[in-house]
């Protein structure tokens, strides 16, 4: 059954037929609503866009949805990673299109599926991060890399005493911390389903204000094979996370692999008059916990590698283990979380990309040839998002929404294509 969220009057009279220019976008976790925004931001020389927004289980219903929400441009031991600067420049840019479309929402504009989206809980925790050092070694390197950060996501070497003034109680192995205050926290769902509303409202403005015809649909459909949209659209992107491989198109042809993630939601109990405290930043370690208010936390995240279950629930056993695995880690640096009270465990499968010169990046590009028979459409793949969804969402899918209006893979960088150079996929197709 087509479950159709949303349709406005503005648009509903106009028969879909009529769009010069009509995009599907396959799932609606950070990388399908990036798309879907950047797309939207190329519109003008389209008289009528229509954008329609595929996902079996709706917005943020896979790994977005459970990740920890942590944001900083660095690599575990603060190197600033590829395109670090590009990359969370785009992510504070497309954040603050998602915070305005908070602050501009009618009741009602925000689909009606999203009973969890509290309005009066803000998208972003601008509270910093801290992260400990474990090991001697990696003591020397990261304090030697934290002399090299990007202007405006700095880092601070914290000795004890100035990482317990942040976080008291905290335990600090070598009395050395790497503080990033600008560093964010971000409440992902929230994030996902403001981002939806600003595409919605961006839609209205083209509509009202220029008198372009725009759509955005969200279909809360599965889709099977990318022959259902064959004929119907001018592009297809594909955005969905580690379940790309169950498209008979792509199966065994990607080089990505899969690790389930467990996080575990604890809040502190009722009778603690012990809040985290605003300006307390959230903590990275052999655990991270993610804080997201101050008396709710995120504690994550497990590794296995061997998983290949999707589903965000998470049974008993699978979430016992996780607990025994991480409070032990979280409590080495921050003991006082034996003290919270765990609510749920949620679980998501990251799609892992080969490693490059460049670290493990995203997987992108033109996937025409993956799909036969061959018709008039475009195919276009963004995939690969690993442990990083959210650092590479925002800059990446602008790239990408270039290359698709322009229909030209060159505007992406050959870093991000070179996979395309891999056996699996060249003898696989
Ligand atoms: C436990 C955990 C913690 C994480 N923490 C962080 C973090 O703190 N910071 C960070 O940057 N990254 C984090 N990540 C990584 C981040 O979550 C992912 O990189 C990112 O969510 C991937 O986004 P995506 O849009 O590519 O995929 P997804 O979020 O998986 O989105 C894919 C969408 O497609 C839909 N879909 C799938 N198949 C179909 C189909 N056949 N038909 C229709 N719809 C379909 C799904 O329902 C889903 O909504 C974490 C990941 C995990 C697992
Ligand atoms: C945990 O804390 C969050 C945020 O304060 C709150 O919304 C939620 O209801 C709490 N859950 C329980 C079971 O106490
Ligand atoms: C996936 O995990 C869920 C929750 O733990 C469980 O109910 C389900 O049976 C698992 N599915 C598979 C295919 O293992």
């Amino acid at each position: 059954m087509k479950t159709m969220l949303n349709a406005r009057m503005c648009i509903s009279t106009i028969p879909a037929n009529n769009c010069s220019a009509r995009y599907a976008v396959l799932g609606a976790g950070f990388a399908g609503l990036s798309v879907a925004w950047h797309l939207l931001q190329h519109s003008s020389k389209d008289s009528h866009l229509c954008i329609d927004i595929y996902d079996e289980v709706g917005i943020g219903g896979a790994a977005s949805g459970v990740s920890g929400g942590l944001l900083h441009p660095y690599s575990p031991k603060v190197k600033v990673l590829w395109r670090g600067e590009d990359c969370w420049n785009e992510c504070l840019r497309l954040l603050s299109v998602a915070e305005r479309a908070l602050e501009a929402r009618v009741p009602d504009s925000i689909s009606q599926d999203s009973s969890f989206f509290c309005m009066d809980e803000p998208i972003v925790c601008r509270r910093g991060i801290l992260r400990t050092m474990m090991t001697e070694k990696n003591a020397e390197i990261m304090k030697e890399n934290a002399r090299t950060c990007i202007e405006n996501c700095n880092l601070e070497l914290l000795d004890k005493d100035a990482a317990q003034n942040l976080v008291p109680r905290l335990h600090v192995p070598l009395n050395a911390a790497v503080y990033m205050p600008q560093a964010l926290s971000i409440r992902p769902t929230h994030y996902l389903q403001a981002l939806f509303a600003a595409c919605k409202n961006q839609a209205d403005e083209l509509c009202v204000s220029f008198s372009k015809k725009v759509e955005v649909n969200l279909y809360k459909e599965s889709i099977d094979t990318l022959c259902e949209l064959a004929g119907k659209y001018n592009a297809v992107i594909i955005c969905l996370g580690a379940k790309v491989d169950m498209l008979p198109e792509f199966s065994g042809k990607l080089p990505l692999r899969t690790c389930r993630g467990v996080v575990a939601q604890l809040n502190l109990s009722a009778h603690s008059r012990d809040e985290y405290g605003c300006n307390s930043p959230s903590i990275l370690s052999d655990a991270w916990l993610s804080f997201q208010g101050p008396r709710t936390v995120l504690m994550g995240s497990t590794w296995d590698w061997s998983s290949k279950n999707y589903s965000s629930s998470v049974c008993e056993d699978e979430s016992s283990m996780a607990l025994q695995e991480l409070l032990p880690k979280a409590s080495a640096v921050y003991p006082s979380i034996r003290e919270w009270t765990f609510i749920r465990a949620r679980a998501g499968l990251r799609a892992m990309p080969p490693l490059t010169n460049f670290g493990s990046l995203p997987i992108l590009g033109c996937v025409n040839d993956a799909v036969k028979p061959k018709n008039k459409c475009m195919y276009w793949l963004f995939g690969g998002l690993g442990s990083r969804g959210l650092l590479y969402h925002a800059f990446l899918g602008k790239l990408l929404a270039r290359a698709v209006v322009s229909d030209d893979e060159m505007v992406l960088p050959p870093e991000l294509t070179s996979w395309k150079q891999m056996k699996v996929w060249k003898y696989n197709l």
